[in-house]
């Protein structure tokens, strides 16, 4: 009798000790957080026809399901789930898909189940979209674009682990209120900083001069700055409204450069013009009159410069006061042309676009 006592008491105690090991890996499963991929096409989602093709592959063929299924650790760091927004390659991102992304991100982070989102992107425009959405999304849940510069079927792919990267920084407490983030290559870089600067290499993505915000290692986000200009949820953009965005376009400077882009793009309808002038935004004297003329037919022109790095000075290499011009400050023209076709959503005032380039 004693003896079957005991056996019982043996054996409920194995039961609650199962039953406690069973509640602590819920618990412990509770605690991961909940982050979407939504998955927009590029390289990282890119097949080649061997596993040393890294040029000459095609973007854009592997679906997000196989992009989660070829990285089972995902699981261990959330709980992960995944949307097609598109499957492009990123030269053919636009401003309609913009507009897409950013409400499904905003409708997704307004959700209490959703912890955060990583963006699979191609690599070529990621700097643009990365900043579009850190202007336009309106959460301080992180948000996290992701790409890789070789395609899934090469030896030593880095879009396993960017997206694992990702996957953890977009869960990390530490991401939150950061804006929009980019990592690659085990860094984390500022949407609105970061650029990139090699065409083929896997170290491409830099934030030059001001740097990056920190690095991941040992499975963790590690920051270390952060952005200074107002994002997210500090701006004054709203996208949920907005059926189209504003026609602003990019002249490019170079030595002999005539005024027959800038016309064309005048021509064209553009609202707002980016003039990517050499130096410290120097405006050729060739080009200079057809940037007036525009600016008297109301376009809103924007002083950046094609050098990538520095401040392009108010009323330096030109008279932007007596010309009615913006400047750029540090974005680059791509950037700028950004900021400047959401700024043309709220105003046609040079004085408050000017504040903008100033405050984002
Ligand atoms: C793309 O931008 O879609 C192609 C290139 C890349 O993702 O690296």
């Amino acid at each position: 009798m004693s003896y079957l006592k005991s056996a019982r008491a043996l054996l409920a105690l194995f039961g609650l000790v199962a039953a406690m090991a069973a509640a602590q890996a819920q618990t412990a499963a509770g605690k991961l957080p909940n982050v979407t991929i939504l998955a927009t096409g590029g390289t990282i989602a890119g097949s080649g026809a061997t596993t040393t093709t890294t040029v000459g592959y095609t973007a854009a063929t592997v679906g997000v399901d196989a992009l989660i299924k070829a990285v089972p650790e995902l699981q261990k760091v959330a709980h992960v789930s995944g949307e097609q927004v598109f499957q492009i390659a990123s030269e053919n991102m636009g401003n309609d898909n913009w507009l897409v992304l950013a409400r499904r991100v905003n409708a997704l982070l307004a959700r209490p189940d959703v912890d955060g989102i990583v963006i699979t992107h191609g690599t070529d425009t990621i700097e643009e979209t990365a900043y579009f959405l850190n202007l336009v999304v309106k959460s301080r849940k992180p948000v996290v674009v992701v790409g890789a510069m070789r395609p899934s079927t090469a030896i030593s792919a880095d879009g396993p682990i960017n997206l694992y990267n990702a996957v953890l920084t977009a869960g990390s407490q530490d991401a939150v209120g950061k804006g929009v983030l980019v990592v690659m290559n085990d860094q984390i870089n500022a949407a609105r900083e970061v650029t990139k600067t090699n065409t083929t290499t896997t170290d491409t993505f830099k934030s030059p001069e001001l740097g990056m915000l920190g690095y991941i290692v040992d499975n963790k986000p590690h920051f270390y700055r952060a952005s200074t200009r107002k994002h997210t949820v500090d701006t004054e953009f709203d996208v949920s409204k907005l059926d189209t965005l504003p026609q602003v376009d990019i002249a490019y400077a170079y030595a002999n450069v005539g005024p027959a882009a800038v016309n064309a793009l005048v021509a064209a309808g553009a609202r707002g013009l980016v003039h990517a002038g050499v130096g410290d935004g120097s405006l050729p004297a060739k080009v200079r009159p057809a940037l007036s003329s525009a600016r008297e037919k109301g376009v809103v022109i924007v002083r950046a410069s094609r050098v990538g790095q520095g401040i392009v000075a108010r009323n330096g290499e030109a008279n932007d006061d007596q010309l009615d011009f913006v400047v750029a400050d540090t974005l680059n023209p791509q950037k700028a042309r950004i900021l400047l076709m959401l700024a043309l959503t709220r105003t046609g005032s040079t004085k408050e676009i000017q504040r903008m380039f100033y405050t984002y």
